[in-house]
Order: C-alpha cells, then structure tokens, then sequence
C-alpha cells in the first residue's frame, strides 16, 4: 500500500471501504467556510460518476457503525465544478449536526451517489422571470442554479430572496453578485435582483418581514420593481417548512401549480424538515 491516503478509506477515524455495490462514496473535505458559529458552508471531493441537476439534493453521512447518521443536504456547487459544495445550520443536539460540528477539513464523509428533488428549473413551464424565495440553508440549491449558464440565458430576470434571522447569515452575499462576471456568463441575457430579508436585526435590511407578508402586502414585488404574475412568472421556494406552505397557499391563490404528472407547472418547493 502507498503512503498516501486514498480518499475514501477514513470515516471520522474508522476505516471502511465504499465498495461498487455501495450506494455513497467516501469523499474529502476540502475546505470549511463558517458564516456563524452555527452556520458553515464546505467543499468536498466530488465521486466523478456523481450526476445531479441544479436544485437537487443528495445524502450526506456522518459517524460509522450504530452510529452512522444520514441527512439529505441540497447541492450549492455548479454542475459543471469538480468538487460539491453545501451549506448547514447546526441544529444542537441534532445527530447530524453534532457530528458536523466535529467535521475538519481532510476528514472524510460520505455522499450518496445519487440526487434527488423537484426543485429544479425543469419543473417549470417556460417563463420571463424566475423567483427564488428562501430561508436559512434554503439558499443552497439556489446557488447552484445560478451558477448554471443556461439560466442566464432562458430568463430574463432573476429573483432571489434570502430570509435569515441575522445579516451574518447571509451566506455568498458577493458571490451572488459577482457570479454573472464570471466567463461562463459571456452571453447571460438575464438581470439578477438581490433581496436580503433580516428579521432580526432592526435596520439591517430594507425588507425585514418575514417573506409570506412581503408577498402579501406587495413589498416583494415593489423591492424587485417586478410583478409576480402567473403568465410570467415562475417560483422556487425553498427552506422552513412554514414558509413554503404559507407561499403555496399565496401562489395557489393568485393561479400558480405546482408540476402535475409532468405537465410543467409555475412554482415547485422543498421544505428542509
Ligand atoms: C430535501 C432536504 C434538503 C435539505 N438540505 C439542507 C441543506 O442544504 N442544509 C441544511 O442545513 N439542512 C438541510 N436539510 C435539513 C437536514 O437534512 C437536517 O435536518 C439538518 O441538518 C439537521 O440535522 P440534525 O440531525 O442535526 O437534526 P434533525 O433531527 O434532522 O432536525 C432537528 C430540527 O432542526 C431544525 N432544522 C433542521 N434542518 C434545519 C435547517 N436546514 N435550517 C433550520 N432549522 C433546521 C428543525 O426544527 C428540525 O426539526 C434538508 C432537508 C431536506 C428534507
Ligand atoms: N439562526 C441562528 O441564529 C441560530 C443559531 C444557532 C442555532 N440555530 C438553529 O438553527 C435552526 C434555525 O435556523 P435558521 O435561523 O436558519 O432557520 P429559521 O428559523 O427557519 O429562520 C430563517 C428565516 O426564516 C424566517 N422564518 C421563520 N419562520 C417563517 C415562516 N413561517 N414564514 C416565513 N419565514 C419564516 C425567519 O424569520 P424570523 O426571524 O421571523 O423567525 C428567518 O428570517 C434552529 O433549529 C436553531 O436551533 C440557529
């Protein structure tokens, strides 16, 4: 055997080999980015046979034996890069997120070779303007469509709202902005509106309400300078289980469906617990 270390070969310290029968790989951290003492966002190695569209979700595990503990985790990295990325809240006392919380960079994880989800740009029947509506780690499968060129390209407008408690927890606040310069954005047709939501921090952010409310009483589409309308308009929401049904509730109302036995629809959701 070589000296240097497969990846693959160490879970948090015990050794176990992913085999071919096995549905997950063993992958390395790359890097760690915390936003919060709660909040962190990593990279990792990426298995090259793992497939996913932007807004998919897949299964990370920590711990071995009894204690091996899995959790589905949206993806935040592009298609198109060689490592994934994922943001996550550390719940306390959570099985997953004690673990986590443990996790440094070089140790190993595993990451389900599949991907799964609905919230995902197909979903949707052609439109003008694409929303992303979301809350804490909600972010994550956002950021992975808008590091997708094509979205550029097939909208003319893109839409994001990021709710989150404290300003801290705006995670890839400058990435977002910077990303239509990136050189895979060349021909991006689409302008990007950025709305901040902080809901805890008094003057913080211009919108501070929760997002059902802004909906509601119109401050969301005044922010964006954009109406939310059904002929152009199309919705992802993503994150607090409330919030999503809350805006299902609000969007069914003013005409909006969901994807219904393939017949695309105008809206699709993914509540995180
Ligand atoms: C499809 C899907 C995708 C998900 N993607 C992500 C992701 O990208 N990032 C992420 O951090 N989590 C994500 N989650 C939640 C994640 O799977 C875990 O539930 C979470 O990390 C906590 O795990 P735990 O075992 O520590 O606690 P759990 O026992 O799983 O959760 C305990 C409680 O913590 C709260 N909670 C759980 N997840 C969150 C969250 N994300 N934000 C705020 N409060 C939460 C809820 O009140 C929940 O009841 C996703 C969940 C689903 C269903
Ligand atoms: N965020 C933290 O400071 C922090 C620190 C340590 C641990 N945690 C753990 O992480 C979890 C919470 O994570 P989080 O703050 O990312 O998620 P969250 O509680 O869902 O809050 C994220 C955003 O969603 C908003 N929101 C909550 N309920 C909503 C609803 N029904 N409709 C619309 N918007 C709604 C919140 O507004 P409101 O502010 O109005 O609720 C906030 O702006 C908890 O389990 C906690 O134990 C969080």
């Amino acid at each position: 055997m070589s000296g240097i270390e497969e990846p693959g070969q160490v879970i948090l310290g015990k050794r176990k080999d992913a085999g071919p029968q096995d549905k997950w790989t063993a992958e390395h951290v790359l890097s760690m980015r915390w936003w919060t003492p709660a909040l962190l966002s990593f990279r990792t190695t990426r298995y090259r046979g793992f497939r996913f569209t932007p807004g998919h979700y897949t299964r990370l595990g920590l711990g071995a034996g009894d204690d091996l503990v899995w959790r589905p985790y949206s993806v935040a990295s592009a298609a198109y890069d060689d490592f994934l990325e994922f943001i996550a809240v550390l719940v306390p006392g959570g099985a997953f997120s004690e673990p986590l919380r443990r996790l440094r960079v070089g140790d190993t994880i595993r990451v389900d070779k599949a991907s799964y989800g609905f919230l995902t740009v197909d979903q949707l029947a052609p439109g003008k303007d694409l929303w992303m509506l979301s809350s804490g780690t909600g972010l994550g499968p956002f950021l992975s469509i808008l590091r997708d060129p094509t979205i550029w390209q097939s909208y003319e407008r893109l839409i994001v709202a990021h709710s989150v408690r404290h300003s801290s927890e705006l995670a890839w606040r400058d990435e977002i902005a910077g990303i239509r310069n990136g050189e895979l954005f060349a021909e991006a047709k689409a302008t990007l509106t950025y709305l901040p939501v902080v809901t805890r921090e008094p003057g913080a952010t211009e919108l501070t309400e929760r997002v059902p409310l802004l909906l509601a009483d119109g401050r969301l589409e005044a922010a964006a300078a954009c109406p939310l309308d059904v002929a152009t308009s199309r919705v992802l929401v993503c994150g607090n289980p409330e919030m999503t049904r809350e805006l299902r509730q609000a969007l069914t109302a003013r005409g909006f469906a969901t994807n219904r036995r393939g017949i695309p629809g105008q809206m699709a959701f993914e509540k995180y617990w």
